[in-house]
């Protein structure tokens, strides 16, 4: 995986593969994780909050619609019970470094939770290659 990482990012523009080295992995372990977590819309700026405390230094933050196990036919949205398949939500899309993912995990779960339906999900995914466009830093430099 590590040999490709200049490949993977020049897909996207090519002048940035002078930029970018091809040793990531060499240098130890430099994984980074991408956390997509969907939250109530009221927690995000407590949730905002917890991550900062942890060391979370940027996420993307998107109102989207959604459903889960009961379909959005039975949850309750500002009083009110939704009556459509579809529950306003905010997604967030976090990249940390390996190391951070269980206590970043943890911490949204912790400060979302209101232990009634729709309190989110959390997933995890594998980053094949991260950039800070204005330096040039890779992986985890670039978060
Ligand atoms: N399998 C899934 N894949 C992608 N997104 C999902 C999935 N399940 C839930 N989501 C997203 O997460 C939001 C919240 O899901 P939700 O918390 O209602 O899950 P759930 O499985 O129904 O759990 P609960 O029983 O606690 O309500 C959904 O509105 C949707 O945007
Ligand atoms: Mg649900």
């Amino acid at each position: 995986m590590g040999q490709d990482r200049s490949a993977a990012i020049s897909c996207s523009c090519g002048a940035y593969r002078a930029l970018v080295p091809l040793s990531g992995h060499s240098q130890g372990n430099r994984d980074v994780k991408l956390i997509i977590a969907t939250i109530k819309p009221f927690k995000l700026e407590e949730v905002r909050e917890a991550l900062t405390a942890v060391g979370v230094r940027g996420m993307m933050v998107t109102e989207i619609k959604g459903f889960g196990a009961q379909s959005g036919h039975t949850e309750i949205y500002r009083g009110a019970e939704y009556a459509v398949a579809f529950v306003p939500k905010v997604k967030l899309e976090i990249v940390v470094p390996d190391v951070l993912v269980d206590q970043v995990t943890a911490t949204i779960a912790r400060t979302a939770r209101t232990d009634k339906i729709g309190d989110g999900k959390i997933f995890v995914l594998d980053v094949e290659a991260a950039l800070r466009v204005r330096t040039g830093e890779t992986d985890e430099d670039a978060l």
